[in-house]
């Protein structure tokens, strides 16, 4: 049995991620700037969780030799919108905190770093379809800014220290419970509507990027961790999943949901950023080191989706 240490496990991804690696009888220690969350509620007492901070590298330290932990999954970040309000310490929790967990990893000999990295490193120059290779040029925010140095700074820590390094570039995630944040639409037309709510969307028809669902991004982190170091010819590993119109994402809806209330009422500057973000991933790499294989598309999500919001009425509000 492994005892795997989830920063930022109190997160979206990292509470989704903890619930699968429990299910898999895995010994989950969580490390969040926070004591708790509603997002642990149905398995807290399964979980040891450690208040602290990223950017303290003591503490950091701390957690991982006192705990005994043999893999790092470090999900813990300031993401898009807090990283551009407080840009000073989104560099402090997301570089720093990246450099300490790496120097953690080194100092007691964890077997493995799993790192989640992003399409968000692709600015406007960025071509239609990203492979592993795309420049990651000119980031315009703080948040890409520490995703590529936490890309880069793990590349070395591997072929320096030998730390065992594994990143992923995902698309943005779409799911139950994920609510806030440019790419929230796909998720919020799914979740109003199953809750027979009427939907307004801050984006046009034609609006289109790539996604990947919850519970295909969970299983693309273990499978990370368990790939054959011999099969892994790169240390970072573009991730796909499906990109489809927003007008054909609400048909969609609407094949499952027939009264669905789904209105576009498009900001401009939603649509621009929108618009300014590649349309597809492409994950040859990862299909050929160690199996990736996308299982749901937006089909598979919408139905999939409805059904775990009916399953869980309290808990999806
Ligand atoms: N959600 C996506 O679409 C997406 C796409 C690509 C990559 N990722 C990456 O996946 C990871 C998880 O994303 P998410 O969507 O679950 O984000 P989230 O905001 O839901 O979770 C981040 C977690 O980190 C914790 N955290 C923040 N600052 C901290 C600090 N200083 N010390 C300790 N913990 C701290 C937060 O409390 C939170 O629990 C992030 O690294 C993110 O960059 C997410």
């Amino acid at each position: 049995m492994s005892r795997d240490l989830i920063t930022g496990g109190l997160g979206y991804v990292g509470s989704n991620l903890a619930k699968r690696l429990l299910d898999n009888g895995e010994e989950v220690v969580i490390f969040d700037i926070w004591p708790s969350s509603k997002s642990i509620e149905s398995f807290k007492s399964d979980v040891q969780v450690i208040q602290g901070h990223l950017g303290n590298m003591a503490e950091v330290l701390n957690a991982v030799q006192a705990n005994d932990i043999d893999c790092i999954y470090h999900l813990g970040a300031m993401i898009t919108m807090p990283a551009e309000a407080n840009p000073w310490s989104a560099y402090n929790t997301n570089a720093n905190g990246t450099y300490h967990i790496l120097e953690a990893a080194r100092l007691f000999n964890v077997e493995s770093v799993i790192f989640p990295s992003g399409i968000v490193n692709y600015g406007r120059e960025a071509p239609e379809v990203i492979t592993d290779d795309t420049f990651q040029s000119n980031p315009s925010q703080m948040y890409a800014v520490t995703k590529i140095f936490g890309e880069r700074l793990g590349e070395y820590y591997h072929h320096k220290f030998g730390v065992n390094f594994r990143c992923v570039r995902f698309p943005a995630i779409c799911g139950p419970g994920r609510r806030e944040g440019l790419a929230a639409y796909a998720s919020l037309m799914v979740h109003e509507t199953a809750k027979g709510r009427p939907c307004q969307l801050p984006i046009d028809e034609k609006t289109q990027m790539p996604f990947l669902y919850i519970k295909d991004a969970v299983r693309c982190l273990t499978s990370l961790m368990n790939a054959d170091e011999g099969n892994l010819s790169r240390r970072v590993y573009n991730i796909d999943g499906f990109s489809v119109p927003a007008k054909e994402m609400a048909d969609t809806v609407l094949k499952y949901i027939p009264d669905a209330r789904i209105e576009f009422l498009a900001d401009q500057n939603m649509v621009k950023l929108a618009n300014d973000m590649p349309n597809k991933m492409d994950a040859t790499k990862a299909r050929e080191d160690w199996g990736w294989e996308t299982e749901y598309d937006w089909d598979k999500v919408v139905q999939d989706f409805i059904a775990e919001v009916k399953a869980h009425p309290d808990f999806y509000k």
